[in-house]
């Protein structure tokens, strides 16, 4: 039987404890996981994609228990770069009804423009449903414990960052 390969795409701007517990627990599902990190040269983000490689592997590194994800950086289209690296199966985790709309159109144009592409939801671990992105941005920079939020390498990173800004 082939592997299965599945993808976690996303901004991960930075990587959170909620992203890390949906690559945790589909690592134990599928064969090889790849956290595919889009670029978009139209967004404006905190991180460069090479900052978010980084700290994705490095958070990664820090949690023996997992050895088959590895950390890419795609430009495009979702689906062609699900082809190019031989998967058919996108991984995504649901916080909140609220993420609820958002995913629906995104698994539905990835299904339109590529039938055999198969999106799978993993609820979040309700200790991080709050937990995105944008709010640990909002509350860094000013020496909060980001512990609870994000690895311990993107806290530090994060507090550096805002400092400079
Ligand atoms: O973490 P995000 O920002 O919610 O992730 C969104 C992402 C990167 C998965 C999505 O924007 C994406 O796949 N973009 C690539 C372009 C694409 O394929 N668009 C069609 C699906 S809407």
């Amino acid at each position: 039987m082939s592997r299965k390969v599945a993808i976690i795409p996303g901004s991960f701007d930075p990587i959170t404890n909620g992203h890390i517990d949906i690559i945790e627990r589909s690592s134990k599902i599928f064969d090889e996981i790849i956290v595919a990190i889009l670029i978009n040269p139209d967004k404006k983000y905190l991180f460069s994609i090479e900052e978010r490689v980084e700290m994705i592997e490095t958070a990664l590194k820090n949690l023996q228990s997992i050895n088959n994800v590895r950390v890419e950086s795609f430009s495009g289209l979702l689906v062609n770069y699900a082809k190019k690296v031989k998967s058919s199966v996108i991984v995504r985790g649901l916080r909140a009804v609220s993420d609820f709309e958002y995913e629906m159109q995104l698994t539905a144009m990835n299904k339109t423009l590529d039938d055999n592409i198969e999106t799978f939801y993993m609820m979040t671990n309700t200790k991080y449903s709050f937990v995105s992105s944008s709010i640990v941005k909002g509350v860094s920079g000013f020496g909060a414990d980001l512990t609870k939020l994000v690895p311990k390498n993107v806290a530090e990173k994060l507090e550096k960052k805002l400092k400079e800004e």
